[in-house]
């Protein structure tokens, strides 16, 4: 069965979108943009319509599915919008910036029938999949601690929407450690404890923000897994990776060589074979499995709700100290 999809928000991710659905078989037919131009500019060879009206849109493209991309404050009234069309949403991360506004999402999808995921991209990464089905098989023995870091240079962070409050609901926290505690309940389920240290600083990057730049989230799952989280717009790349240490072993995800490496009591390596893969190809693909089939989605609204939640607590503690 084909689908009419649509994108709106058409600057970084809007574009990655665009790609993956693509790759996945399915070509976009309207892609929207605020900003005049900004859409036209992605249509290429797709023959898809441009509009700068997201209402315009929903009401002449027809579509099934709409990849929400924009900055974070506009999720929840765009992704109810969309639903009240009647369409399929898949917004990106994070769902939105509070808890109350996720609960509305997901009643709204309620309401719609439709369905609503969120763009949590690294749970279709083929290593991260390979990783999660390795300490379900017991691989590392018992899961007992989890450590992710995600950090790099945004130089111009200043001057985007980002650091700007008002569209981004928060710092590094809101934008990079809602992917580390999504994979954190991704493998170990929902949190008891979070507590979070914050800091914004001046550096020769640009000037201090008006949002964290840098943050520490520490998490305790519900039956006992530690987690620790680093995540900065400021430093050198250094090391991407996500760990789990279990009681036999552990499995690094490495993002910098994107191999998945177990390591055994003995501390002897070894690369799983895992073959590469596209996580946002996946990720449409999935969706639009879903949407078709009916089968169960890999993140829900309660996925993004919770991860909301966790971002929310970590903030109000790094603030409170
Ligand atoms: N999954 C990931 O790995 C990943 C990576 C990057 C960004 N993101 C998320 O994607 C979202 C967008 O980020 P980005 O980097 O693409 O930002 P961006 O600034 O590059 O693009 C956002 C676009 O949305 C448009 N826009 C804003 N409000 C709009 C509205 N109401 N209607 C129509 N268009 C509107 C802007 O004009 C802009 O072109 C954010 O939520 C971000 O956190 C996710």
């Amino acid at each position: 069965m084909s689908m009419r999809i649509g994108i709106i928000g058409c600057g970084g991710i809007g574009r990655t979108h665009l790609a993956a659905w693509i790759d996945a078989g399915y070509t976009p037919v309207a892609l929207c943009d605020a900003v005049p131009g900004a859409a036209e500019a992605l249509v290429g060879t797709t023959g898809a319509t441009a509009y700068t009206d997201v209402a315009q849109m929903l009401a002449d493209a027809q579509l099934d599915i709409v990849s929400i991309c924009t900055p974070p404050t506009s999720h929840c009234a765009l992704t109810i919008q969309a639903l009240e069309a009647k369409l399929h949403v898949l917004v990106e991360k994070p769902m939105a910036p509070t808890v109350a506004e996720c609960n509305a999402m997901i009643a709204a999808a309620d309401r719609a029938n439709r369905l609503l995921s969120v763009g949590f991209c690294h749970r279709y990464q083929p290593q991260i999949v390979a990783l999660k089905e390795a300490l379900h098989d017991g691989m590392i023995g018992t899961p007992m601690m989890f450590r992710n870091r995600f950090a790099g240079v945004m130089p111009d962070v200043h001057q985007r929407w980002f650091s700007d409050p008002a569209l981004a609901g928060g710092g590094v926290i809101m934008d990079t450690c809602v992917h580390s505690v999504d994979l954190f309940r991704y493998f170990f389920g929902d949190v008891r404890r979070v507590q979070a240290s914050a800091t914004t600083r001046a550096t020769d990057l640009g000037p201090a923000l008006r949002v964290e730049d840098s943050a520490i989230i520490t998490l305790t799952s519900l039956d006992g897994v530690l987690g620790v989280i680093e995540a900065s717009w400021r430093t050198a790349p250094g090391v991407w990776a996500v760990t789990v240490f279990g009681t036999t072993g552990s499995l690094t995800m490495n993002y910098n060589t994107m191999q998945l490496v177990h390591q055994n009591t003995e501390g002897v390596a070894t690369t799983l074979p895992i073959a590469d893969g596209d996580r946002f190809s996946a990720e449409v693909a999935h969706f639009a499995a879903c949407v078709q089939n009916g089968g169960a989605l890999r993140v829900t609204g309660i996925d993004g709700r919770q991860a909301t939640a966790i971002l929310v607590a970590a903030m109000a503690d790094a603030k409170s100290t």
